[in-house]
């Protein structure tokens, strides 16, 4: 980590993306900030600039739209991190023919567009460099299959098996791809308007963890092309893919909301 020199996190405003950028500050390295909100940009621009000896730039975009998802590949070329996180996502509760279909053309962009052209463009020059590290945050409701949030799961499992495939191919120019695949994490998600009815109390507390936990472990294993954060997490996997955990996943999917 410590070779590192420049990270550009997409979604760093809030939640998992926030805390890589604290994180990648703490060990010096210069920080390219990329999400929606300005205001939240600049405040968090201005506050590791204060606490830390590291060069800020921030970037308000929309990756949910085409221009966006230029935007994004663009910057990339230009400023040449040797880290890319993507972490810009979110969730659109709902059945897939009853959502209008802009959402799933957003999430779309969010999760696939923006992820597969940001990572083309920053492996044009990380192959030259032999050096590189990228991050594209999946979810551990990707892994588990079952009725139910069907774009925001399916998109997710492509994040995972895109960046799973990638890692092998790209390993011998010394470039890492991790697909980071969390399970219930504390941060801005369920908080947006499309989350109105959702309790994260109706949810035990054990299945939550804090963002900066799951970054912690995302940076502590950064050889491994799919992430499953915690041994919890990774048992929830393990037993939601045997046939009795694909019925009881079936089940509850159908009534949850996604992770
Ligand atoms: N929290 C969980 O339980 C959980 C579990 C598994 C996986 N994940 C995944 O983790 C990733 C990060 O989510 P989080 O939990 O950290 O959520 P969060 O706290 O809501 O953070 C989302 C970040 O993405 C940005 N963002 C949202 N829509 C965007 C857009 N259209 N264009 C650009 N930036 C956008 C937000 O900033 P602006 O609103 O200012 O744009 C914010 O910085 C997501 O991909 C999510 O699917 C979350």
């Amino acid at each position: 980590m410590d070779s590192y020199k420049l990270a550009l996190i997409t979604g760093a405003t809030d939640g998992i993306g926030k805390a890589y950028a604290y994180k990648f500050a703490k060990k010096n390295i210069n920080i390219i900030l990329v999400a929606r909100t300005l205001e939240k940009l600049e405040n968090i621009s201005k506050d590791l600039k204060d606490k830390y000896s590291i060069t800020v730039e921030y970037y308000s975009m929309d990756l949910s739209t085409d221009t966006g998802v230029d935007r994004l590949s663009v910057l990339v070329c230009e400023k040449k991190p040797d880290i890319l996180v993507n972490s810009a996502g979110f969730g659109r509760p709902g059945r897939f023919c009853d959502l209008d279909f802009i959402n799933h053309k957003e999430m779309l962009n969010a999760h696939v567009n923006a992820i597969v052209r940001s990572t083309y463009s920053a492996l044009s020059y990380m192959k030259e460099d032999r050096c590189g590290l990228i991050i594209n945050v999946s979810s551990l409701a990707g892994l588990i299959s079952g009725e139910g949030y069907t774009m925001y799961g399916s998109t997710k499992l492509f994040i995972k098996d895109f960046s799973d495939r990638l890692a092998k191919e790209v390993k011998q120019y010394n470039i890492y791809v991790q697909a980071l695949c969390p399970g219930f994490t504390y941060t801005g998600f369920h908080d947006t308007s499309y989350y109105q009815t959702f309790k994260r109390s109706k949810y035990p507390k054990f299945l939550w963890q804090s963002a900066e936990s799951v970054v912690e472990e995302s940076l502590n294993n950064t050889n491994k092309s799919v992430l499953i954060p915690r041994t919890l997490n990774r048992f929830i996997y393990f037993v939601a893919n045997t046939s009795f955990g694909k019925f009881i996943a079936n089940k509850s999917m159908k009534s949850s909301k996604p992770i």
